[in-house]
C-alpha cells in the first residue's frame, strides 16, 4: 500500500478550513505520490506511475508540542489546534 490508510471518526479539512465531505466513509486513503487527479485523496494513479515507497509506522511526539513556530505570530502558539491558528493557511499541520 502506498497510500495513507486513514480510518475512523475524522475529518479533512482543506487549507481554509473547510471539511471535505466523505459521504460517510470512515475509511479512506491519502495520495503520497502526488498523481492522484483527486487529491488528496488516492484514486491509485500510483498504479500507473509505478511509485514505489515504504514507510515504517512511528510515533509523532507529544501533540502538545506547539505546532506552529512562526517567530512574526504575536499569538502563543503551544495551546492553539492547527484549525485554530491564524497561520494555518500558510504552514504545515505537524512540526517535528
Ligand atoms: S498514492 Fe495513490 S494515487 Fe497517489
Amino acid at each position: 500500500m502506498v497510500s495513507i490508510r486513514v480510518e475512523g471518526d475524522f475529518e479533512v479539512v482543506d487549507q481554509d478550513g473547510k471539511v471535505f465531505g466523505l459521504a460517510g466513509r470512515n475509511k479512506i486513503g491519502l495520495c503520497r505520490c502526488g498523481h492522484s487527479e483527486n487529491k488528496p485523496f488516492c484514486d491509485g494513479a500510483h498504479k500507473k506511475v509505478n511509485f514505489q515507497s515504504v514507510i515504517q509506522a512511528f510515533d509523532l511526539p507529544p501533540a502538545h508540542r506547539p505546532l506552529f513556530l512562526n517567530p512574526s505570530s504575536r499569538l502563543p502558539a503551544g495551546n492553539l489546534t492547527d484549525r485554530q491558528h491564524p497561520d494555518r493557511a500558510s504552514t504545515p499541520c505537524v512540526s517535528f
